[in-house]
């Protein structure tokens, strides 16, 4: 099987998503999710959205007006993965596990961090003035939106680079720390993490608003994507353009009107377009024109949209199938994460149920044993038995007799360190036969473990 190429976006759920957002980010990346050897991953970054809005109504209705309009306008959820940040569980999980490895003058460098100190000094104010610590945090939460799904390649703007260079140096450094402990975890030759790639696409023009500024939310200048067919038109009509007048040949070049039309249209369209400025069409004229163009291509989903927003248990569903589709992938990496930093869960959980209540009464409080012997093949074995005498794990014979304690030392590590391992790392490359339920032969190995370590520590009481 060819691996596929893992792409991943976020979307901060903050406004409502206009003419720019599409062009620039939404269209290209419906489209690339059709490829077929792309996986795509795009969600709404909506504990992002809380670093810049404190306003619970805002950040709600915004999540559910993303969420349609990637639907909307097709988005192929069973093909694309597209979630909601906060309901993958794992991504503020790996954002401590990321946080704790991130210098944290890494973070005193981040542009948007530093431009808010710039601003305080500026107005002579403290440099952390209104400053949150969700602000100076957030290339890490981001690092681990990307990180955690093994993202090759990560479209943004170019305002977002430098986020996506600090998630490289944060895995990179996630890798350097923990990557042999991690590959112990998981018996696989690999890194923790890709490292991942900013994407900046060249031609995707930025779209100039009514003003002429970039089509953006902080310049008011917008066109909303969902206006209704009259109030578009109505927005169009309100670009602001040179004052020639119907005749007079126009410039395309510097016209908003044709930079929006172009972004929109086919080659020929544009062709047509350029070809109609020359010949001096009318302002009202290419308004219409520019109008009959956005509103031909959004006329359908924006039925399907108005649809969806009446019916948001329907978004709501999507999200939650999604949501269980991406933690298919994230759930295990974070276990196997976590093991790689020594946070595998507790013996009491990974103590099955029935062992807890088993070893309550003294008389089952008895340890697993080790039993070591010598068969008429002249080779060495061991066994690990419980203390019902069911064997639980049985070597393969071994030819030197103090290979079977090196053995059973690396078993004890394994209790010690990796409490989660599985049957085939337990089988030690073929040497180990696991006869017991892996949940028990686990419960034994920690168990066991945990006694050698109060035999040292007692023992190194006694040195002191
Ligand atoms: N910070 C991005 C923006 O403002 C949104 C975002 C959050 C993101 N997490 C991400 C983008 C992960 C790419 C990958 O545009």
């Amino acid at each position: 099987m060819i691996s596929k190429i893992r792409t991943l976006t976020g979307i901060t759920t903050t406004g409502t998503p206009h003419l720019g957002n599409y062009v620039g980010a939404i269209r290209p990346a419906i489209e690339a999710s059709r490829r077929d050897d792309v996986e795509s991953f795009y969600f709404l970054a909506d504990y992002h959205a809380l670093i810049k809005c404190e306003d619970p109504a805002r950040i709600a209705q915004s999540r559910l007006e993303i969420a349609a309009t990637w639907l909307a306008l097709g988005l192929d959820t069973d093909r694309a993965f597209f979630y909601r940040q906060s309901d993958i569980t794992e991504i503020p999980e790996l954002t401590w596990l990321l946080t704790c490895v991130t210098s944290k003058g890494l973070l005193n460098r981040a542009h948007a961090y530093k431009a808010a100190v710039d601003r305080n000094l500026a107005d002579s104010e403290d440099g952390d003035a209104g400053i949150t610590a969700g602000l100076f945090m957030y290339p890490v939460l981001m690092a681990a939106d990307i990180l955690i799904f093994n993202a090759h390649r990560v479209p943004v703007g170019r305002d977002q680079i430098q986020h996506i260079e600090m998630a490289r140096d944060i895995g990179q450094r996630f890798n350097h720390l923990y990557g042999d402990a991690y590959r112990a975890v998981t018996k696989a030759a690999a890194e923790p993490f890709v490292l991942p790639e900013a994407v900046t696409d060249e031609n995707v023009a930025t779209l100039p608003g009514l003003d002429g500024r970039k089509m953006s939310k902080s310049y008011n200048n917008t066109i909303p994507l969902w206006l209704s067919a009259k109030d578009l038109r109505k927005a169009i009509l309100g670009i602001v353009t040179d004052s020639r007048a119907p005749g007079e040949a126009k410039d395309t070049e510097g016209s908003n009107i044709f930079a929006i039309y172009q972004a929109l249209a086919s080659a020929d369209e544009t062709a047509a377009m350029r070809q109609a400025f020359a010949d001096g069409i009318g302002w009202g004229d290419a308004k219409q024109k520019l109008f009959e163009r956005i509103d031909a291509e959004l006329a359908e989903p924006r039925e399907r949209y108005n649809t969806l927003m009446a019916k948001p248990g329907e978004i709501e569903d999507r999200l939650q199938a999604g949501a269980k589709k991406a933690r298919e992938r994230s759930a295990p990496f974070i276990a196997a994460l976590r093991q790689s930093v020594g946070l595998s869960l507790s013996t009491v959980d990974t103590v099955p149920r029935s062992a807890t209540v088993r070893a309550t009464p003294p008389a089952a409080l008895a340890p697993p044993m080790w039993k070591r012997y010598r068969e008429k093949d002249g080779l060495f074995y061991f066994k690990l038995v419980d203390p019902a005498g069911e064997v639980l794990l049985q070597s393969k014979g071994i030819a030197q007799a103090d290979e079977v304690g090196l053995v059973i030392a690396e078993l004890l590590i394994m209790g010690s360190h990796f409490p989660r391992v599985d049957t085939a790392t337990l089988s030690m490359e073929g040497r180990v036969e696991v006869i017991g339920a892996a949940d028990s032969v686990r419960a034994a190995l920690v168990a066991l473990a945990d006694i050698e370590k109060q035999k040292r520590a007692v023992k190194e009481q006694g040195e002191h």
